[in-house]
């Protein structure tokens, strides 16, 4: 018989966390207990789970010891991180982390069990990072292109839903349209820098010495670190007024002359990837299209006027899933699979 899994999500009642918990709810995951843990703020809150009502509890140093927490998956903040996951992993439980405390510590895989499934078992202290939303993405399509004709340097812009800064972003977005709308052009912005309804905002996680943001120096490290890779990557992240689905256009220079239908071909054979690029239809990748899937979609996928060496393509993948809780899962699953 299979054997069930204590299962514990710390930051439950959060954007990732909810999504975790839909996907476990509607999965086939092996589950005997599950633990949802928060802030002391939600300790009691109710949520539901296969039917039945799982009281939310106060995230301690001691608890993943007293549940005997199998599994723990982290999504509540880098500091939430830093202080409680290596309680967890020393109680026993492997840590499926989605903050970026981790990324890139040397003794922590950075795991797309699509592109480096063999990093899991990798781990040294219990834990394993999974990387950034627009990372995660990314490399679903850079790796199929990579291992069929090498790259020599990517450049990236991102469009990324508001969702990524939490359930604050989203309500954030959806009050600032209304307000917006009723008449009130000056709203306060909270979660955001500025205001993000009718708007877009350059300017994601905080500004470093080289003038990259520090979620743009997370694409360019992440990627180099899960493809295990050394071309070079620049990102401009820019925040946009979409609710929960990543969108990025991708420059992508080749060692050699690639021929889009070449890199369709290699596309549409990767895992969990769809290509969608029926441009004489108006057919292509929108964020409406990827919204509470698990797939990443590519398409615009054109060769440079210029340069016969690079393609240009635009893809896109729901934040909180593929770039956030579906990750996870599938990496929960691969070790799983393997124990
Ligand atoms: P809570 O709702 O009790 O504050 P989001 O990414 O949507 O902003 O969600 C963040 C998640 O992290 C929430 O579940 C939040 O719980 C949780 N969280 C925030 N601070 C802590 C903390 N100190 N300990 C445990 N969980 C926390």
């Amino acid at each position: 018989m299979q054997k069930q899994y204590v299962v514990a999500i710390v930051g439950a009642s959060g954007a990732v966390g909810l999504e975790l918990l839909k996907l476990l709810d509607s999965e086939k995951f092996p589950i005997s207990k599950l633990v949802l843990l928060a802030s002391s703020k939600s300790a009691g809150k109710k949520l539901k789970f296969k039917g039945k009502d799982i009281e939310v509890k106060e995230t301690t140093e001691s608890i993943f010891e007293k549940e005997g927490i199998e599994i723990a998956f982290f999504s509540a903040g880098g500091s939430v991180s830093e202080k409680y996951a290596p309680h967890a992993a020393k109680a026993g439980a492997l840590v499926i982390d989605n903050t970026s405390f981790f990324r890139m510590n040397p003794d922590v895989p950075l795991v797309v069990p699509e592109v480096n499934p063999q990093d899991i078992f990798e781990y040294k202290s219990r834990i394993i990072a999974n990387p950034n939303c627009s990372t995660i993405q990314m490399v679903h399509v850079l790796n199929p292109l990579h291992k069929a004709f090498g790259i020599r340097r990517v450049d990236v812009s991102t469009y990324q839903a508001v969702s990524g800064a939490g359930l604050k972003g989203m309500e954030e977005l959806v009050n600032q349209t209304k307000e917006y709308l009723e008449g009130k052009t000056k709203p306060t912005p909270k979660a955001f820098k500025h205001q993000i309804a009718f708007n877009l905002i350059p300017h994601i996680d905080v500004f470093l010495d080289n003038s990259y943001t520090k979620e743009e120096m997370k694409m360019v490290n992440e990627t180099k670190k899960i493809m295990h890779a050394d071309f070079d990557v620049s990102a401009t992240c820019v925040r946009v007024p979409v609710i929960r689905s990543h969108s990025e256009s991708i420059t992508i220079k080749f060692d050699n002359v690639v021929d889009a239908d070449d890199a369709r071909e290699a596309l549409s054979k990767a895992e969990n990837v769809v290509v969608i690029d029926e441009i004489a239809k108006d057919i292509y990748p929108m964020p409406t299209i990827s919204t509470d899937t698990d797939f990443t979609y590519v398409g615009r996928i054109r060769q440079d006027i210029s340069d016969k060496s690079i393609i240009h393509l635009f893809c896109v993948a729901d934040q909180l899933r593929v770039g956030a809780a579906t990750n996870a899962l599938r990496i929960a699953q691969k070790y799983i699979a393997k124990n």
